[in-house]
């Protein structure tokens, strides 16, 4: 297949690139009193801002003309009607019929799965309002009162992300507790928040292969039999989210107690099926089917909206516009609210998993830069931390601000000033980063009298910026179930036409296998009386050095 790199839309847009790469994004505001008005989009209670990017009124129409070149249009279709366009695994992408609240079947291999969807939803409502109203007891007839999800990557990140930026609705009498890293601390130190008559474990694993879920799920299966000396009481406090039923029973957790999910739902696009069942238990099923219907209706704006106006496909070609044009190979999270200080993770693994890649759907190597390196943290804090480098650092990072405009709390005599602190740091940000501060302009600013400053001059250039660093300003109404699951869907469809304007496979991880193999043949060595020699010299001695100090 041609690479789109050949097409008429990508030399059109080489050609734009080289007009335009230099023009400052402050003589862009200057010169059109009207540039917000042309690149913002309202969704519901969102404010998109696009106008503070390196773009005139000719680059979105010709980056959405690369788009529709890469067939975006159709590929969307094959998405939403569960053709099987994770090619590699032989799979459909399914994670948008989690949340379809049309009548419309969506077919898998000439079967429904709409029904089975609407099954696992019934049993999760059943299940988590029994845990939250207290008819669910422990073995000793106590309610629970923790929750400890063990599950990694795509079966942690989306419900431990959601459970903290939506702890506003959170029960008041139960406590999350996410564990996802072998590193024994990490279920070490859960334990120790936990009563055994008052906690339940959800084992979350798609596969229940993953080693570092199975290892802390026997290790607190121990933890509880070493408390409670009895297997009975297992099924009371033990329950699994999975695809893989066998494992889950070898596990000694029985069939009514596992949650299902198929094989059509990505680990990182997970958190809508029962993988999401902590969040169910925590928010409340009428929160999750809020989220639920958040995202639901972002899916029919991205199928429905033209391409000029449609949120997602406008956030995926700007990146794709800094990341093969300009070489702006990173993109920076920062959301201005701190709910959302998982978001960075949660996106990093969303993106980087999906797109991440080297290889095209036409087995040969993509002759172009795929996945940015994603990454970021919640404002204010990054601002004392490294936004630095975003303003005066040598590498340009295009970045995304979002802030809700309400805060969900109040803090005593205080509540709006919070707000309105956070909210002036979001916004100065956005526009310093724009603007930039001219050499003239600071001179101003320390010399207002035009004394001799003498050594002071050379401050003069450290103080000043270039500006000209691009934003998406994100503004909801409040951060709620509803807008949250918005704002995800939002990232996966972008994250979407990103891999089929790149002729990427966004659906696969081989990348993350090779890691884990090797790690097979190392666990043995590290039990075997001899010294290594079977690896290099350096992870021979590695090893070595291992077993000499344990
Ligand atoms: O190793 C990567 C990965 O396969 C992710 O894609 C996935 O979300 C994670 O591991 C956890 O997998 P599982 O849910 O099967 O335990």
């Amino acid at each position: 297949m041609t690479s789109i790199t050949q097409s008429a839309s990508w030399k059109k847009l080489e050609d734009h690139y080289k007009k335009i790469q230099k023009i400052h994004m402050k003589d862009l505001f200057e010169n059109d009193p009207d540039r917000f008005d042309k690149f913002h989009i309202n969704f519901d209670t969102t404010l998109i801002d696009f106008s503070k990017h390196r773009v005139t009124d000719e680059t979105i129409p010709l980056l959405l003309n690369l788009a529709r070149e890469a067939n975006i249009e159709a590929w969307r279709e094959k998405l939403f009607s569960g053709e099987k366009i994770n090619f590699t695994e032989q799979r459909a992408v399914l994670h948008t019929a989690l949340r379809n609240s049309s009548n419309q079947a969506i077919l898998v291999d000439g079967h429904d799965v709409m029904p089975d969807v609407k099954n696992v939803l019934d049993k999760m409502q059943r299940f988590s309002e029994s845990v939250r109203n207290g008819s669910w007891k422990g073995f000793s007839g106590k309610k629970i009162q923790t929750i400890v999800n063990i599950g990694i990557g795509g079966s942690d990140l989306g419900p431990a992300m959601v459970c903290k930026a939506l702890k506003a609705f959170g029960h008041p009498d139960i406590d999350p507790i996410f564990v996802s890293n072998v590193d024994g601390a990490d279920i070490s130190q859960a334990l120790e928040q936990c009563d055994p008559e008052t906690t339940l474990f959800i084992v979350a694993s798609k596969t229940f292969t993953t080693q570092e879920t199975m290892t802390n799920a026997f290790s607190a299966r121990e933890w509880f039999l070493d408390k409670v000396n009895d297997e009975k009481a297992i099924a009371l406090h033990f329950v699994a989210v999975s695809t893989n039923a066998k494992a889950v029973t070898d596990f000694g957790i029985s069939p009514d107690n596992m949650f299902e999910f198929w094989d059509w739902v990505g680990g990182r696009y997970s958190l809508w099926s029962s993988i999401g069942l902590s969040i169910a238990i925590y928010l409340g099923m009428d929160n999750f089917n809020k989220l639920l219907a958040g995202a639901y209706e972002m899916d029919q704006h991205f199928l429905n909206t033209p391409l000029e106006e449609n949120i997602p496909l406008i956030l995926a070609v700007l990146g794709v516009w800094y990341i093969n044009f300009f070489g702006f190979n990173t993109h920076a999270v920062l959301p201005y609210d701190q709910g959302l200080s998982l978001l960075p993770s949660y996106l990093q693994q969303a993106d980087m998993e999906s797109n991440g890649k080297f290889i095209g759907r036409d087995d040969e190597y993509v002759c172009m830069h795929t996945g940015p390196i994603v990454w970021g943290e919640s404002g204010t804090n990054g601002q004392h931390a490294f936004y630095q480098l975003i303003h005066q650092g040598q590498d340009i990072i295009p970045t995304d601000f979002m802030m809700p405009l309400k805060s969900q709390y109040k803090v005593g005599s205080k509540q709006d000033e919070h707000h309105k602190i956070l909210f002036s740091n979001f916004v100065s940000q956005t526009r310093a980063l724009m603007l930039g501060k001219t050499e003239g302009q600071v001179r101003g600013e320390m010399f207002p009298t035009n004394e001799d400053y003498g050594d002071l001059e050379h401050l003069i250039k450290h103080k000043s910026f270039e500006g000209n660093r691009p934003s998406t300003s994100i503004l909801f109404e409040e951060l709620n179930p509803k807008t949250l699951g918005q704002l995800i869907a939002m990232y996966e469809h972008k994250i979407f036409v990103q891999g089929v304007i790149w002729n990427i496979n966004s659906f696969d991880q081989w990348g993350v296998e090779y890691g884990k193999q090797i790690a097979k043949l190392v666990l043995p060595e590290l039990n075997a009386s001899h010294a290594t020699t079977i690896f290099d010299s350096s992870t021979n001695n590695l090893i070595n050095n291992f077993k000499k100090n344990k």
